[in-house]
């Protein structure tokens, strides 16, 4: 599977869940941390790969090509997932049936529509003119290859 494949699959498995959160009645605080864990472990595992695989190399070749915008768009990609994990640590460290737990999912649902839109038409866009085929399929085989190792070694 080519790496915009796979990373675009992760994407639409979010937000599949943050709807399905954003659906459950106010008093479902159990399910409501059940989803919240999902979510936070598909996004933990999807910032990894794409941290230390993705923006890595795409970071190589927009330096080898002199292309300072995809350069630019990977270091803000950067900080947004550090505003992303910041979320999630506090709901991590948030009870479910506490007052701000939908206020900080939203947040969270908001920072991630925003990050993946930036990526789906900005990020996604620079790496397929800056990579061909085969280099964009090698990326997508290491990340699924990391990501069976994340899964397995995040208690679920
Ligand atoms: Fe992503
Ligand atoms: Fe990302």
């Amino acid at each position: 599977m080519d790496a915009i494949t796979l990373l675009k699959a992760d994407h639409r498995t979010v937000e599949d869940l943050l709807k399905q959160v954003q659906d459950l009645s106010e008093s479902a605080h159990a399910q409501r941390r059940a989803l919240f864990q999902q979510i936070d472990k598909e996004l933990t595992v999807h910032s990894k790969i794409e941290e230390t695989i993705f923006y890595p190399a795409l970071k190589q070749k927009a330096k080898s090509k002199e292309d300072n915008d995809a350069k630019q768009e990977v270091l803000e990609a950067y900080e947004e997932h550090g505003n992303v994990k910041s979320m999630l640590e506090k709901l991590e460290g948030t009870d479910a049936a506490d007052e701000t737990y939908n206020a900080k999912l939203q947040v969270l649902s908001d920072l991630v529509k925003h990050h993946v839109h930036e990526e789906e038409h900005e990020l996604f866009k620079e790496a397929q003119n800056l990579m061909n085929e085969a280099e964009l399929e090698q990326l997508g085989t290491k990340m699924a290859q990391a990501k069976e190792q994340l899964l397995s070694a995040v208690p679920a």
